[in-house]
């Protein structure tokens, strides 16, 4: 079907601040194209809105809510998982995942085409453009943790560009693999979508009834100490999982970055709901804003 282009009902940019990258976040009225379940408790949904799909880069994230209605009130915070093209090759939508879990994720599941919501974004900074030299990039995610890495692969394999300008993909690291762990099979979510050329994907299951059973870091490990093991580490998932690759990371003197999901309540900066404990460069620490200055941070910055 064809959905009308959503509108922009913002006029300026709210997020100008040092601490955030360029500022080109909006405002929009979008319409729900499709929906589909992936795995238990777990659902893709693909907006219409080819301005989102335009500035979006991997790892930034958006605010969703309703269009209608004042319950819930407040937006929740998604992170890209891919981005469509239209008939003629541009950027016409995007698509995330989504776990149910509280209010308005149970609620996300009954939404239907032509369901009209609220976004504002693309929010965030992203993960960073792989350096040159980069030899074996590994994203390591647990439970809905996957969704920043398909967008991630893609760019990081030279298959697809984000961002408006496009941002910079020239480099390939020799090896890009996707460790990727749930507490068992049902829950893994979109393994076709990974099965890419290029991309090495490992899975664990806490139950072992699919891949490695154990902790997906068993594969961090196991990556570290192999004739190609990682230089660079992007992560996202539970905060223990995160803060176990931390710490193995540290220890291996790899670099490596992590995407917090801290609760959001504005995404915008205004409200401090989201605020991350963040070395600063005298070894104290202060608070940080994840929906400005992250979600992604350094690993070696953030304080557990
Ligand atoms: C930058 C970012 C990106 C995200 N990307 C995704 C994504 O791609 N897919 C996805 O499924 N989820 C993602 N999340 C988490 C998602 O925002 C929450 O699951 C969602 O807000 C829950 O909304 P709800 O109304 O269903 O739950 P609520 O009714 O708001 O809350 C239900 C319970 O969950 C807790 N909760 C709410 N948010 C979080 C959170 N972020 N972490 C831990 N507990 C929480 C609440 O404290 C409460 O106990 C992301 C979060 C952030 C910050
Ligand atoms: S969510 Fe309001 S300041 Fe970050």
């Amino acid at each position: 079907m064809t959905s009308p282009a959503c509108t922009d009902s913002r006029t300026d940019c709210q997020l100008s601040s040092p601490a955030s990258p360029p500022c080109p976040a909006g405002q929009y009225v979008a319409t729900v194209v499709e929906q589909e379940q992936m795995a238990r408790n777990t659902y893709r949904l693909r907006i219409h809105c080819p301005e989102m799909a335009r500035r979006i880069v991997p790892g930034q994230f958006f605010m969703i809510r309703p269009a209608k209605g004042t319950d819930p009130l407040l937006g929740r915070p998604f992170a890209l998982f891919d981005t469509y093209d239209d008939e003629q090759g541009r950027p016409a939508g995007f698509d995330f995942g989504y776990v149910t879990i509280g209010k308005l994720t149970s609620l996300m599941p009954n939404w239907k085409v032509g369901d009209e919501v609220t976004l504002w974004g693309p929010l965030g900074n992203g993960f960073p453009v792989v350096p040159k030299g980069t030899k074996h990039l590994m994203f390591v995610a647990g439970g809905i943790g996957q969704t920043p890495f398909l967008a991630m692969t893609r760019e990081a394999l030279g298959l697809r560009q984000y961002g408006s300008p496009t941002r910079p993909s020239e480099t390939r690291p020799q090896k890009v693999s996707l460790c990727y762990g749930a507490r068992s099979a049902e829950y893994l979510a979109g393994l076709n979508d990974f099965a890419i050329d290029g991309l090495d994907l490992q899975v664990a299951t806490d139950d072992g009834s699919r891949g490695h059973h154990g902790y997906v870091t068993d594969l961090l490990k196991q990556a570290l100490t192999s004739d190609c093991p990682p230089d660079l580490i992007y992560c996202c998932g539970p905060e223990p999982m995160m803060h176990a690759v931390q710490k193995i990371a540290a220890a291996a003197n790899v670099s490596c970055w992590l995407s917090l999901e801290t609760p959001m309540a504005c995404g915008i900066g205004i409200c401090f709901s989201c605020v991350a404990k963040i070395q600063q460069d005298d070894g104290s620490w202060d608070y940080r804003r994840t929906c400005l200055e992250g979600p992604v941070f350094p690993a070696a910055k953030i304080v557990f």
